[in-house]
């Protein structure tokens, strides 16, 4: 991505800011866009979490279809986050945390645990949702899951989703947390 200068940035400072003519690097070129698209971020995680719960509110009551619905919305919206996560990422824009110092490692473990659960998340989606669809396909529709050649299928189903949806659940959670504390005690360091 390439970077814009503030207004009266001279072009040999791009290369060297030894002259007194160059002011000091904008911390952010873009600060509003990035923000907007963070935002945007955290709206679509936790709103994919929401969809996540009522999918598995439909489940219990036996409702397949509205199930089904409802997680791929839920898959589209986590799609939607990742594009977003990263597009803010190529944008350099960076937050360190600048809270109280006692509440750093607890800060540290939340953020350590929600990216590797994050990275999780996304084979054990695709696990669950590859057998729901061969499932799908093996039974022709959704009233006839317990014909022999989608019966296997579904099992996987269940046992891929016994991990995505609390992975899933705590990402979002976690992911909406952090970006409310870094909203009060953060800042912006990358540029
Ligand atoms: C990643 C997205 C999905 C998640 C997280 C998810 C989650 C779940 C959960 C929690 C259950 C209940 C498991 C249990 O009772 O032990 C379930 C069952 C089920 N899901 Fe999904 N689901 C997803 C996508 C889908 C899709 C796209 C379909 C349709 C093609 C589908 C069809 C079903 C069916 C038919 C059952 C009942 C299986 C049975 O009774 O054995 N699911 N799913």
């Amino acid at each position: 991505m390439r970077r814009r200068h503030p207004p009266g940035h001279p072009a040999t400072c791009a290369v060297s800011r030894s002259t007194d003519t160059c002011p000091a690097p904008h911390p952010y070129t873009d600060p509003v866009l990035a923000q907007t698209i963070n935002q945007w971020a955290v709206i679509t995680i936790v709103l994919s979490g929401l969809a996540l719960v009522v999918g598995v509110l439909f489940i219990r009551n036996g409702n397949r279809e509205a199930h089904m619905r409802a997680m791929l919305t839920a898959s589209a919206l986590a799609t939607i986050f990742l594009v977003l996560y990263l597009t803010r990422l190529g944008l350099g824009y960076e937050k360190k945390y600048v809270g109280p110092d006692e509440w750093r490692p607890a800060y540290f473990a939340l953020l350590i645990s929600h990216i590797i659960l994050a990275a999780a998340n996304l084979p054990l989606a695709l696990g669950a949702l590859y057998n729901a669809w061969k499932g799908l396909k093996a039974a022709g529709n959704l009233g006839n899951i317990d014909a022999p050649a989608a019966r296997g299928l579904f099992n996987r189903h269940r046992a891929w989703v016994r991990w995505t949806v609390p992975v899933w659940l705590y990402v979002a959670v976690t992911g909406w947390i952090i970006y409310l504390v870094l909203g009060r005690w953060g800042e912006v360091v990358k540029g």
